[in-house]
């Protein structure tokens, strides 16, 4: 398929999951796990929290979700509320309910606050619209040249998790008001449309002839009309309940989040760092960016971040932070850095040999102290920060301590 130029640029395909990925050029990375954009958001950032345990402590949740992208992050969270709201089984293979642990949803209103970061309109935009793929191993196959994404696809596909349909309907109904025509160019348009998901579609333009109002009125048009939406009302009347059990407050931001952050005055409970990797996006790794978030944490609060990098530990570290791992059983290791301000929150220790790295130049941060340095000039001060330093290079430190994990 060659995409039509004159739209905005975008590069979805199906990811192992069936959950839709993207790739972008411009940053030459992946936006997402080829192995499942919704799987990878579930492990990364939402099971690490154990919400559980803070819904039966707490009703009031702040969420701070930088680089919001089409928001698996958000989507995966609020999935997950609703579940342990609901007392429903998450997982199919989960063996770890503990049905004595119920949340009393009767005697509790929760409330979340959603704020959401992201530089690009379009994409938050379109976040309700995309579909998961029933049978994604039949149409994984991706329409742009980029063999890394083909490579990566050919493994197996791996489906644990499931999007309940009204988390999109939850978030449609709070970004409806944004959606602009730019957008709907892109919805609307063919070479897309085997990512989306076409009732929501239909619906958002039902809501928009109808002025955002079911008003069922007489004539053979209504009939066809319910028969048609039938499902999609169905799906749009959970997710009406779902706001009515909690309240749900979302704000979108769109602007660099280091501009948004550095003027918001809320506290959050949990903050997800989704930026691209540090060596494309180094703005949001730096020391002086860490230092901002710290003011943002709640004291028993969490971000949690897919990065390894020992550059990224070390600038938590020196942010103030406890830093740990984030673990995951269904691949039995290490997806992601942990950083908190109560040091009982982290189960994932950095061991050793983490720590030593942090103190080689692998270790170095990346530092940006105005908060409005371009990209360019943040890795060409890191690079000379690098080769001015007196500091072990990680091989040398590998080699004298071992590869020990
Ligand atoms: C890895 S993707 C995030 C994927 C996303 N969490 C999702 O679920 O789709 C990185 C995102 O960072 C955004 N971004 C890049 N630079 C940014 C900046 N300075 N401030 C805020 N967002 C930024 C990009 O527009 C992109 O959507």
């Amino acid at each position: 398929m060659t995409y039509n130029k004159r739209m905005y640029e975008l590069y979805p395909y199906f990811t192992n999951d069936g959950s839709v990925g993207l790739f972008s050029y411009e940053a030459d990375d992946i936006y997402h796990s080829t192995l499942g954009a919704f799987t990878e958001a579930y492990e990364k950032f939402v099971l690490p929290i154990n919400l559980k345990s803070y819904m039966q402590k707490k009703t009031d949740f702040k969420i701070l979700d930088i680089c919001f992208g089409i928001g698996y992050n958000t989507k995966s969270f609020l999935n997950e509320f609703y579940k342990i709201l609901y007392n429903e089984e998450i997982y199919t293979d989960n063996k770890n309910i503990n049905y004595n642990d119920k949340i009393d949803a009767n005697n509790k209103k929760y409330k979340l606050y959603i704020h959401a970061v992201d530089t690009d309109k379009i994409l938050a935009n379109l976040s309700p619209f995309f579909k998961t793929a029933k049978n994604n191993s039949k149409i994984n196959k991706i329409d742009f040249k980029n063999e890394k994404i083909e490579q990566l696809l050919s493994e197996s596909s791996y489906v644990k998790y499931e999007l309940q349909t009204e988390i999109n309907f939850i978030l449609l109904n709070k970004l409806i008001n944004n959606i602009d025509s730019q957008t709907e160019e892109i919805l609307f348009s063919k070479d897309y449309s085997k990512f989306f998901d076409k009732d929501l579609i239909n619906f958002y333009k039902f809501l928009k002839k109808n002025n955002d109002k079911y008003t069922p009125a007489a004539g053979l048009n209504t009939f066809l009309h319910n028969i048609y939406y039938r499902y999609t009302s169905k799906s749009n009347k959970i997710a009406l309940k779902d706001l009515e059990t909690a309240d749900i407050d979302f704000d979108l931001s769109i602007n660099d989040a280091r501009q948004v952050i550095s003027k918001d005055k809320k506290i959050y409970d949990f903050i997800f760092l989704d930026a691209f990797t540090p060596s494309k996006c180094p703005c949001l790794w730096t020391v002086d960016f860490f230092k901002q978030l710290y003011n943002r944490l709640n004291d028993d609060g969490m971000i949690l971040t897919y990065s390894n990098s020992a550059a990224v530990r070390n600038a938590f570290l020196t942010a103030g932070f406890f830093v740990g791992k984030i673990y995951c059983s269904s691949y039995n290791k290490y997806t992601g850095t942990l950083a908190v301000k109560n040091k009982s929150l982290i189960k994932n220790e950095l061991s050793q040999y983490d720590l030593g790295l942090t103190t080689t130049k692998a270790g170095i941060f990346y530092r940006d102290e105005t908060l409005t340095a371009s990209n360019e000039a943040i890795l060409e001060a890191h690079k000379a920060d690098v080769e001015n330093s007196n500091l072990l290079s990680s091989s040398q430190f590998i080699k004298r301590y071992g590869r020990k994990k």
